[in-house]
């Protein structure tokens, strides 16, 4: 007889109080054929007709990336995007880009200190692609900004140093101009785990990567390409996978505590997650350990955010969250099962307690200067049908423009005011950051906890404001990591001077 825990989602739903912007909106949406969304993301099968995804298989373990240097200190490899073929429904292929042929790519493990250099190369077809080291202090030039696109069928090395201290969860992903948000859906990102030397955290807890994805899949099993809908909300699919699979199970000893470090590697949808019956602690951010462990009851984590959990297999359950949504199509889907723990009867030996103090994190000093983002939606109807603009401080990304100049080293404030229907998940390249206030209606909230992130929910009418400091010169991005809203503008360069 085994007890069960389950990790459950509660998504998206219905705008709770819609303003006129956002109904208006809908009523175009509808009167115009061909531009509503497609009728799935209610997560049953139902809606999938003949798909049906297996369930309840034991969980994959991401396959590492083997390490071929030949010397300590070093860690080398080689990434190839490339076609590959996915079998998510019984019986059905599904075609795929996949980094040696794997989806999601393999788990890149290296350590505080390492030097690592990884050939990419770039087979998928006829497009540009490139690496992001999401949330890593890479150089500029070795981040895979769009500005560096590595052409179809070439090959480059992305060279960079683990500095100490940067152990955390990261993720690596395409960036090529455009094609982002489209070469992601499809099955190109994986999770990078920088480790420390010096972990406190027991290594009876294990360290297992859930890689959280999104899938939609048409009735031949290949992946439909985004509506107008997917385009404006982001796209949200028909399944939320962990590492490739549909509630997938894990099984543990009674009493036992794991390490999970849990990735939103989706393009938009809002995972808002508990764990059935099983206490659960943050232990740490995109960016590594917080100072010291924070019980929660559940987690809001927005697209591309991680976070870093110990749970001890006992009780609150699923949630809704309301992020704003456009025209017809909105996920309703509250208590989704995307992972099943089977907890065994037999107890587990006795396992050392988490430590009280995890790391220290020293608050960022007081800013030279401060920024403020506006991000906003616009909608304007032209002889080719509507067209979305998703907007920074009213601006959508031009590549050739420098949007912010900033000094390296030195610290800033960064205000980021969401002026629009929609939440849009901020994230900024190449550094860490420290969220400092929230402020929403007039009211002031700060943060329970001072933790390392590179990207932060910013409800509609939110303001955040967290303090940024670039430590490396170059150019970096900042965007809306809704891939969809990144592709429609809502993007910017930083160019950071030595
Ligand atoms: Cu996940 Cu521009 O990044
Ligand atoms: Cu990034
Ligand atoms: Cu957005």
């Amino acid at each position: 007889m085994h007890r069960r825990g389950f990790l459950a989602a509660g998504l998206a739903t219905v705008l709770a109080s819609p303003r006129a912007l956002a109904q208006m909106k809908m009523d175009h949406m509808s009167t115009k054929p061909g531009m509503g969304g497609h009728s799935g993301h209610d997560m049953g099968d139902m809606s999938q007709g003949a798909t049906m995804l297996p369930e309840g298989k034991a969980l994959r373990e991401l396959q590492l990336l083997a390490n071929e240097a030949a010397r300590p200190g070093l860690f080398k490899a080689r990434l190839t995007a490339e076609p590959a073929v996915a079998c998510f429904a019984e019986g059905q292929d599904t075609p795929i880009p996949a980094y040696n042929g794997q989806s999601p790519g393999p788990l890149i493990e290296a350590f505080e200190g390492d030097r690592v250099e990884i050939t990419f190369a770039n087979r998928i077809g006829e497009e540009a692609s490139t690496i992001h080291w999401h949330g890593m202090p890479v150089p500029a030039d070795q981040d895979g900004n769009p500005m560096d696109p590595v052409a179809a069928g070439n090959d480059r090395i992305y060279a960079f140093d683990l500095p100490d201290g940067s152990a955390g969860s990261y993720w690596y992903h395409p960036h090529p101009h455009g094609k982002t948000a489209e070469q992601v859906y499809r099955g190109l990102a994986g999770a990078f785990v920088v480790k420390s030397k010096v972990d406190p955290v027991p290594a009876e807890y294990g360290d297992t990567v859930l890689v959280l994805s999104d899938l939609r899949l048409a009735a031949d099993g290949s992946m439909p390409a985004n509506t107008m809908s997917d385009l404006m909300n982001g796209r949200v699919g028909d399944y939320v996978l962990v590492n490739g699979q549909k509630n997938p199970r894990l099984s543990v000893a009674k009493g036992a505590k794991r390490r999970l470090r849990l990735y939103n590697a989706t393009n938009a949808r809002f995972l808002k997650l508990a764990f059935d019956g099983a206490p659960t602690t943050i232990i740490g951010t995109d960016g590594g350990l917080l100072e010291k462990p924070v019980t929660a009851d559940e987690i809001l984590l927005s697209p591309a955010e991680r976070i870093e959990l110990v749970v001890s297999f006992d009780k609150p359950g699923p949630a809704d969250y309301d992020r704003g949504w456009m025209g017809p199509g909105r996920p309703a889907d509250a208590g989704l099962t995307l992972l099943t723990v089977d907890v065994s009867e037999t107890p587990v030996q006795a396992v050392p307690p988490l430590p009280e103090r995890l790391r220290p994190i020293a608050p960022l000093p007081a800013p030279a200067l401060s920024r403020r983002l506006v991000f906003t939606e616009t909608m304007a109807i032209n002889a080719t049908g509507m067209e979305m603009g998703f907007l920074i401080n009213g601006k959508a990304f031009d590549m050739a423009r420098v949007d912010i100049v900033a000094k390296a080293g030195e610290t800033e404030l960064w205000e980021i005011v969401n002026q629009a229907d929609m939440d849009h998940p901020f994230h900024v390249h190449g550094t860490q950051f420290q969220v400092f206030e929230r402020e929403r209606d007039g009211i002031i909230s700060k943060p329970s906890y001072l933790a390392w992130k590179d990207t932060v929910n910013v409800a509609r009418g939110e303001t955040v404001r967290l303090l940024l400091r670039q430590e490396r010169p170059g150019p970096r991005m900042y965007h809306c990591h809704i891939l969809e809203h990144e592709q429609l503008g809502m993007m910017g360069v930083l160019d950071v001077q030595a």
